[in-house]
């Protein structure tokens, strides 16, 4: 976004009209369902700068009694479409950001914002809360599936790609809507996986890790960057005036403006307990950078005083509110708001079908002893498990169904396909007969039913067991302990796999859960993870053939949870093997490993070559199987000598190819040398000349790379 003069005349020109508390009133961002209908109003006729939450005829009500407010400033309305428009109850349901993640394709999430932007400009609304640019890397966490995975490179691809969906060519565009990166910053990695504590972190480490993906979205043009609840070594991000500016508007170069995330003002009086009251973390908030404040209204009176006694410069009110209009014009929201919208897109065939397509993509195998694709040999199956059957297991987080409009009564909007319907489906028209029993869920319950369920798995030539979590588990506060199977998913497991009936596990949960027996014993196992809407019907298609998986983990499995961090861009260490430590009683290395995947085509790698003159490396690819497939070729690097400790591998690089049966193709990627650079003590991110280790190949394990060593002078 370069500084457009005409705009800036308008900024000018604006505020010059404006009072105190209507510059105030623009920080402001009102909860619509927290505060009600008549209070909301009020808030509009002051002229509060935006509203979240709130859709069609209330959103409507609140623009026109902002439009006839003294300057008729229009209000911007957030959303949390963070998976298609998925709040709104008619809407594409798309996968989870951390399934779509499995795609690895970046022109898969740009087309996927593109539709979200489609839907939520078709309700009026112009911003998403999204894309999430935090990194899982202790997935007790319990926001792990909205985020890309554990890896700062994938993350800063896919979320830049997402960023140029949701803004189009144009934000001037009017089915173009603001995109956020969010959390700002390192808020996954709060100790103990124990959502918004402490991260305890050295900016050097944030800079090295944390920072890279929100460079990207910066370079992306991302027009919003929300703060995040938590604090670094001990100072709230919501107080950070060197993370806010110093960081994120002079290192990185941001122009856009800044929102906290809920009720963090509020939050540094009565949560982290560094403001004395109300007035004094106002004055904390806006000092550090917050242009503007989500849902702690109290911030309007507080920032007033603070102003009208001189504690709080009114410059820096001034700063946030040009930051904010500066959007509001760049985006055209005064001719926004004066048209009427069109509805038509929401939901639409198109829509449904890119969420089926993205949901067939997501779909990671990571285990196949050949059982799949199931063959004509088999001629009954038994579908097990709560969430095969259940389309609220399946969407999971941030639908209608669950944040932040709670409708857990909501009746569930078709189209939508759950496991057990789109194998129904499918098996019927194969001619093979198919069963369904409960069996167990992921929360004891008086449905649990393990005896019906192994009776008829024993009749079966094949069973198809749904394991996985459900909402309850998943989210904001709902962090886990223990990762294993809950209730009695494990004990059924367990007695399916005794049963010796070709057994197929899939996952469908919020992230990686410690599948160590299914790993073991079952014939195959899939990731889900949540689908969406057609999550059911791309799982049918994959079981069947129809679809020939192609997913990679953007994220580690763990054997257990206090194998946890488990992420493979570790440091090295001294014991164990690669360098990554060791358990006496466990394995140090991930049950299955970020990148991992199958399909029902393997492939081969040969002549990896490295030209450290250009900085271009190339290798060959082959499909050794029968079927055309895709493959994801993945390029990592070492620093073999560096003067601070860093990863054993880090991605740099990876491109998709598709490969006919026996086809081979010679991939090269142009590298940079900032690829393999490092940030060093004093925080500057430097290459250091030395050896360097370059490793290609299927996945992140260290028996699927290539590698070959070159020097940088
Ligand atoms: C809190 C969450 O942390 C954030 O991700 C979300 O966008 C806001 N609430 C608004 O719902």
């Amino acid at each position: 976004m370069k500084p457009d003069k005409q705009v800036e005349a308008k900024i000018d020109a604006l505020l010059a009209q404006m009072t105190l508390e209507e510059k105030i009133a623009q920080m402001v961002q009102i909860p619509y369902p927290m505060l009600g209908r008549e209070e909301s109003l009020r808030w509009a006729e002051r002229g509060a700068g935006s509203f979240l939450h709130v859709l069609e005829k209330e959103a409507q009500e609140v623009q026109e009694t902002a439009l006839r407010s003294r300057l008729g400033i229009p209000v911007l309305f957030g959303i949390d479409a963070v998976r298609g428009h998925a709040l709104n109850d008619h809407a594409t349901i798309f996968p989870t950001q951390l399934a779509c993640a499995c795609t690895w394709d970046k022109d898969l999430l740009r087309r996927m914002g593109r539709v979200t932007a489609k839907e939520v400009a078709a309700d009026g609304l112009h911003w998403t809360f999204s894309p999430l640019l935090c990194l899982a890397r202790d997935t007790r966490w319990g926001r792990c599936n909205e985020t890309f995975g554990e890896d700062p490179y994938l993350t800063g691809e896919l979320a830049s790609a997402m960023i140029q969906g949701y803004q189009g060519e144009d934000l001037a565009d009017e089915d173009s809507i603001l995109a956020c990166a969010k959390h700002y910053i390192a808020y996954g990695e709060a100790v103990g996986a124990r959502d918004a504590c402490d991260s305890e972190l050295t900016y050097r480490k944030i800079r090295e890790v944390f920072l890279p993906p929100f460079q990207k979205a910066v370079d992306a043009g991302c027009a919003t960057i929300m703060s995040a609840y938590g604090s670094i070594d001990g100072l709230p991000l919501t107080a950070d005036a060197c993370a806010l500016r110093d960081i994120l508007r002079t290192e990185l170069g941001f122009r856009g403006f800044v929102v906290t995330d809920w009720q963090n003002v509020t939050s540094l009086v009565d949560k982290q307990f560094l403001a004395e009251n109300a007035d004094a973390a106002a004055c904390l908030a806006a000092a550090a950078g917050n242009d503007m404040i989500m849902s702690s209204p109290e911030f309007f009176d507080s920032a007033l005083r603070m102003v009208r006694s001189g504690k709080l410069s009114e410059r820096i009110i001034e700063e946030a509110v040009r930051n904010i209009l500066r959007i509001k014009l760049q985006m055209g929201l005064w001719e926004r708001a004066a048209k009427s919208v069109k509805k038509a897109d929401i939901g639409c065939e198109a829509h449904q079908s890119l969420a089926l397509e993205m949901a067939r993509r997501s779909l990671c195998l990571l285990k196949n002893d050949g059982v799949l694709p199931l063959t004509e040999r088999i001629k009954s199956i038994t579908v097990i498990g709560a969430n095969a059957d259940d389309i609220r297991a399946q969407y999971g987080d941030w639908t209608y169904f669950s944040h932040p409009l709670p409708h857990p009564e909501h009746p569930p909007i078709r189209p939508y396909t759950t496991i057990r319907e789109g194998i129904e489906t499918l098996a019927k028209t194969h001619g093979i007969s198919c069963r369904y029993a409960y069996g167990a869920g992921p929360l004891h319950s008086e449905k649990d039913d393990l005896e019906e369920a192994l009776d008829i798995a024993k009749q079966a030539d094949a069973v198809i067991y749904v394991v996985g979590d459900e909402i309850s588990q998943v989210g904001e506060g709902k962090d886990r302990a223990d990762l294993a199977l809950s209730g009695r998913q494990e004990e059924l497991l367990l007695r399916l796999l005794a049963l010796r009936v070709p057994l197929i596990c899939v996952l469908a949960a919020s992230k990686p859960l410690a599948i160590c027996s299914a790993a073991a014993q079952a014939q195959a196992v899939i990731a889900a993870f949540n689908g969406g809407a057609h999550g059911g019907q791309a799982i049918a298609e994959l079981l069947f053939g129809k679809c020939n998986p192609s997913g990679r983990l953007p994220i580690s499995f763990p054997r257990h949870s206090g194998q946890l961090p488990v992420y493979y861009n570790q440091l090295p260490g001294w014991h164990g093997e690669n360098n990554v430590g060791k358990y006496c009683d466990l394995p140090a290395a991930p049950l299955y490993a970020f990148g991992e995947g199958l399909g029902y085509s393997a492939f081969g790698y040969q002549n990896l070559r490295m030209d450290a003159e250009t900085l271009t490396a190339s290798v060959e690819v082959t499909n050794l199987g029968e079927r055309q497939g895709l493959e994801t070729v993945q390029i990592y690097f070492r620093d073999l000598v560096s003067s601070l400790l860093t990863p054993v591998k880090q991605l740099i690089a990876y491109e998709q190819v598709l490969l006919m049966p026996g086809e081979t193709k010679c991939l090269s990627f142009q590298l940079r040398k900032m690829n393999f650079s490092m940030v060093n003590r004093t925080g500057e991110r430097v290459v250091e000349p030395g050896r360097f280790l370059l490793m290609a190949g299927h996945s992140s394990k260290d028996e699927d790379l290539l590698r070959c060593e070159f020097a940088l002078a």
